[in-house]
């Protein structure tokens, strides 16, 4: 009596809406039996099953079936149980014969009608137009009208990649309800232009339709605004550079939209760029001085100074040098060997000559 006590109770409690007939015992031996045990019909669709109410243990006992719609039919210990459209979101059956001691013993055919969801939607919640980088955003998926929601399986993707895969956390519910499911995504840069969309899936085991009916959302696609952001931000120190080379400088950056660029450049070079890349074919002591590119990217902005240091060349002034300094070694070269010819051989030769010299001189002069 105690037992039969505790399982009515639990029973009661667990499908109260399946309690049709008072006293019943559920957990009896020879139980009816019901062909097959557990039915899977979606919402409007047709469906039957066969019970057995009793395996030769109810010659003259009373049994039945009880039922919220369709026909029953009978053939000896048979019930057959039919629906032409089955339009009650709890339908279960219950299969029934009564005990010599006067109670009941009888199975509940459970039977899950499900919806599939009329509509899936994603969206950003509370935002709309572009997001910004390095931002949390809370993604929200809308299953409208989907029965049984304890099936339910909500799945987000970006692209092909899963990134979240939920369990409805609202109470169980035979009826169709709508159910949002929140996902928290980090956005970067990265992400612009991805495209994210959830799936809705009724898992409902082996009994049901196979593959699982699933519906998904349209794809979203995410608009990332971000930077600027330098692409080479190493080697800002004083560039040395000797004049009449080419510099360039660049301050390339990526964002979007895609960013400008101002340079703030010294005046004496009488220049203005708007450019990334400065190019400057052959520098003069005019370039010498601090350029910053100032990058713009709507209202966010980004700097980078190059000190350009010009210094002289120093070639031509070393070719001069030694060229001049050739010249005079050549110079003084000569001098010496000039000098030294006089004194030795030259000075030698030099007296009989000018000695003959003034001979011969002398000789028409005297005839
Ligand atoms: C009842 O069942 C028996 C066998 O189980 C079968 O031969 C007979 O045709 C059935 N009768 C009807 C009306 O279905
Ligand atoms: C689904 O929901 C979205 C967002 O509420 C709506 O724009 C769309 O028209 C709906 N589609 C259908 C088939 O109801
Ligand atoms: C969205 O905005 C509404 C009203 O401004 C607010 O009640 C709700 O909490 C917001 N939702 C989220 C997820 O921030
Ligand atoms: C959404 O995008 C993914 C890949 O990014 C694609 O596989 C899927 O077919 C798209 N869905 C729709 C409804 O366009
Ligand atoms: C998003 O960023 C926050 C902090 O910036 C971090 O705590 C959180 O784990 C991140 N979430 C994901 C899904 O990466
Ligand atoms: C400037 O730097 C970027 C990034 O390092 C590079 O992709 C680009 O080719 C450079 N431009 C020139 C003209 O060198
Ligand atoms: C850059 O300057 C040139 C001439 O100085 C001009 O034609 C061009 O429109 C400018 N570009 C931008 C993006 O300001």
């Amino acid at each position: 009596m105690m037992f039969r006590y505790i399982f009515l109770v639990v029973f009661l409690t667990d499908s109260l809406r399946n309690f049709h007939v008072s006293g019943c015992d559920v957990n009896c031996a020879d139980k009816p039996v019901f062909t097959p045990s557990r039915l899977v019909v979606k919402y409007g669709d047709p469906t039957s099953a066969t019970c057995v109410a009793c395996q030769g243990v109810c010659h003259d006992k009373l049994f039945g079936l009880e039922k919220s719609v369709g026909d029953v039919t009978e053939n000896g210990t048979m019930l057959y149980w039919t629906v032409g459209k089955l339009t009650d979101w709890d339908p279960s059956p219950m299969c029934y014969y009564n005990t010599d001691s006067g109670d009941q013993c009888c199975t509940t055919l459970p039977v899950i009608v499900y919806q599939p969801p009329e509509n899936v939607s994603i969206s950003f919640v509370n935002h709309s137009g572009p997001m910004f980088e390095n931002s949390q955003y809370t993604l929200q998926c809308i299953v409208e009208n989907v029965a049984p929601v304890g099936n339910l399986v909500v799945t987000f993707y970006r692209g092909q990649t899963e990134l979240s895969r939920q369990k409805s956390s609202s109470k169980p519910q035979d009826k169709p309800v709508t159910d949002t499911f929140t996902l928290n995504v980090n956005i970067s840069k990265e992400d612009n232009g991805a495209q994210y969309w959830c799936e809705a899936k009724l898992e409902l085991g082996p009994e049901g339709p196979q593959p699982p009916p699933v519906v998904t959302s349209e794809n979203i696609t995410a608009t990332v605004h971000y930077g600027p952001h330098l692409q080479k931000t190493g080697n800002l120190e004083s560039i040395k550079i000797t004049e009449g080379q080419s510099l360039q400088l660049n301050c390339s950056a990526v964002g979007n939209p895609s960013p400008s660029y101002i340079w703030t450049v010294p005046p004496e070079s009488h220049s203005s760029f708007n450019d990334s890349v400065v190019t400057i074919k052959s520098v003069g002591f005019e370039h010498n001085g601090q350029y910053t590119c100032k990058v713009s990217s709507e209202d966010r902005t980004a700097t980078v100074t190059f000190t350009v240091d010009v210094q002289a060349d120093v070639i031509p002034y070393i070719i001069t040098a030694v060229v001049i300094a050739a010249v005079v070694i050549v110079f003084v070269g000569l001098i010496v060997y000039f000098q030294y010819y006089r004194h030795n051989k030259m000075g030698h030769y030099n007296l009989k000559d000018v000695l003959s010299f003034h001979k011969r001189q002398a000789v028409p002069l005297d005839p």
